[in-house]
């Protein structure tokens, strides 16, 4: 007998498994950055990254400034700051404050998250708006890598390890 039953499409949406990533932007006035489950890698070569962003995040509007954007792929022992960057906003707290990061300053300025499994400088190359989200494609000019720790992955609304 075949195990297939029909579903909501929001709740079929959650089966699929995404990594946790942090988005982060420097408009040289501020640092901010949010969480984002929507990422993933578009080429090879060149290598390129797309996030999907709601318009709606204070990223989204410290994006249209700048060039350049960072992505940090989170690990395990990463959640706390996967819940505060993605559900404070930068438009009225400053995150990386409050969870005393100092982050570590990737090319042109971009702030990188220490401790994440890789980090990533991207430069904007474009956008596309899908629905109520942009995705934004960027080219990985600067890549880094962080300890050896198994990935932080977001599955039917919760947090797995990899
Ligand atoms: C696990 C998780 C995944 C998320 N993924 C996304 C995403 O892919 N795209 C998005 O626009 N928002 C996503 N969010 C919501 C933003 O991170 C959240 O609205 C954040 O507070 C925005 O911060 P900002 O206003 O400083 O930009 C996610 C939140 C969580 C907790």
């Amino acid at each position: 007998m075949i195990d297939f039953k029909p579903l909501t499409t929001g709740k079929a949406l959650s089966f699929i498994s995404h990594p946790v990533a942090i988005i982060t932007v420097n408009d040289g006035k501020k640092i901010n950055g949010m969480t984002a489950a929507w990422v993933t890698q578009i080429s090879i070569e060149p290598p390129i990254l797309c996030v999907s962003i709601s318009p709606k995040r204070h990223t989204w509007k410290m994006l249209a400034k700048v060039e350049y954007f960072g992505v940090c792929m989170l690990a395990e022992g990463q959640e706390k700051i996967a819940n505060v960057f993605g559900t404070k906003s930068g438009n009225n707290v400053d995150k990386f404050g409050m969870m005393d990061i100092a982050p570590f300053m990737g090319a042109h300025k971009v702030p990188l998250i220490p401790d994440s499994l890789a980090g990533f400088v991207c430069r904007k190359s474009h956008q596309v708006e899908q629905g109520d989200h942009f995705a934004l494609f960027g080219e990985v000019v600067e890549a880094w890598k962080g300890p050896e720790k198994r990935p932080l992955n977001w599955f039917k609304s919760g947090y797995h390890l990899g």
